[in-house]
């Protein structure tokens, strides 16, 4: 049973009925909150009732907005929660974590969104689910449509490399490619959603935010019920640090933890429109002229997406906001790949990259829990790992081979 009320605007509070097909709110078009029955759930969900349960967004199904009976799952979420040993020594932290997302079925954190998304449109009998996206989204909700035997529409602007869109293409949807930049493809989804009964699971849509919430709700289980002091989550359209604050404040709000993590937003230096607005007191600017690797986290306008929920998060709980350059993004996903056996895609490492300057700045403490979310697997871009990866070594007989391998022994 769902103890899910309705989709709430936390600006005007007008509310939708969670059966509509109403993604943002229609007064002020800012997003929605799926709001719960919090009092009831006190009395019916406890630490031990999730327990004997599997490890996964499903296991918190009261926290979610759908009755049960209508699941798509790939079994998504359940996610471990690393400790670091080298790169902690290298800055001497003693409590760092990496939330490893791209153990997710199809590499990214979007899953947890696509199954509670999918799994909600095939509740209120909608025949398509669709979105905007070239990326880790569009992959992840073509699969999960593909399993609930739903049509899949997705949009991408024309020029979009192949290499971004295979895995999508594979998995059968339909790929309309539209001569437009992204803002307005995102514009266009909305009204295929309000004529035709396009079911929406972009990136902040309320259901989506409520399956990658779970990743908050893991994270204190797997601290022993404990917020971290500080979460790090590299953010573009806002959709998933919007989720992930939530998820903590909901385990506050039942009492399964006393307190709540600091949240700290992480942009590339060249697409940083959040944290420029955040750092300047000012609203919300489209950003000009995005050039970064990390493709992922590169909406240059979010606030059509949850741009605003951010800043309004981050100002309202001491958070804080840091861009990080290339360079040093790449560098990390290096390190995180030789010092801790993880390979992720640019945008996940940035949340990592940006460790050293919050230390600099004394807004992090050697002694804290630091929890840093790696969002999304580096299968993904492999071209940008390319000019990072040296030559296979050459050997022209068996024992030259054998030579080397004593060398390594030495
Ligand atoms: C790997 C990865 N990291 C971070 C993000 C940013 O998430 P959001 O747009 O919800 O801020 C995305 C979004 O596509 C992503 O794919
Ligand atoms: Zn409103």
């Amino acid at each position: 049973m769902s103890y899910a009320l309705s989709m709430k605007c936390e600006v005007c509070g007008r509310e939708f009925p969670l059966d509509s097909y109403v993604f943002r709110c229609l007064e002020c078009n800012e997003p929605l909150n799926v709001i719960y029955d919090y009092e009831s759930l006190k009395n019916v969900v406890s630490r031990d009732s999730f327990k004997s349960r599997v490890f996964g967004v499903w296991r918190y199904m009261e926290l979610l907005p759908v009755r049960g009976d209508s699941i798509i799952t790939l079994f998504e979420g359940g996610t471990p929660l690393l400790k670091s040993e080298r790169i902690s020594r290298l800055f001497g932290f003693r409590n760092l974590f990496f939330k490893d997302e791209s153990r997710n079925p199809t590499g990214s954190f979007k899953d947890r969104g696509s199954t509670v998304g999918v799994s909600k449109a095939l509740e209120i009998g909608a025949k398509i689910v669709g979105c905007a996206s070239t990326g880790n989204m569009a992959s992840s909700l073509s699969a999960y449509a593909t399993k609930a035997g739903l049509k899949c529409v997705i949009l991408i602007p024309h020029g979009t490399p192949m290499e971004k869109v295979l895995q999508t293409l594979y998995y059968d949807p339909k790929v309309f490619s539209v001569d437009l930049p992204y803002p307005e493809l995102y514009k266009l989804s909305f009204e295929a959603a309000l004529n035709y009964g396009l079911y929406l699971v972009h990136s902040d849509s309320p259901m989506r935010v409520e399956g990658q919430k779970t990743v908050a709700y893991e994270i204190c289980e797997q601290l022993g019920w404990k917020a971290p002091d500080v979460v790090i989550v590299p953010t573009s359209s806002g959709g998933n640090f919007s989720a992930i604050w939530k998820g903590f404040m909901e385990f506050y709000e039942l009492g399964f933890i006393n307190k709540l993590p600091r949240m700290i937003c992480v942009q590339s230096s060249g697409c940083a429109p959040i944290v420029e607005a955040f750092k300047s007191g000012s609203e919300l600017k489209p950003w000009r002229d995005v050039k970064t690797v990390a493709h992922s986290i590169s909406n240059p306008n979010p606030s059509l997406a949850s741009g605003n929920r951010v800043l309004r998060i981050l100002r309202r709980f001491n958070g804080l906001a840091e861009p990080v350059p290339d360079d040093i993004i790449l560098n990390f996903q290096k390190i995180l790949a030789v010092s801790e056996g993880l390979f992720v895609e640019p945008s996940s490492a940035a949340s990592v990259a940006v460790l050293r300057k919050l230390m600099d700045y004394g807004d992090i403490d050697k002694d804290e829990i630091i929890v840093c979310i790696l969002t999304g697997s580096g299968m993904k871009d492999l071209s940008v790992v390319k000019s990072y990866v040296g030559f296979p070594f050459k050997v022209e007989s068996r024992d030259e081979f054998f030579e080397e391998v004593k060398k390594l022994l030495q």
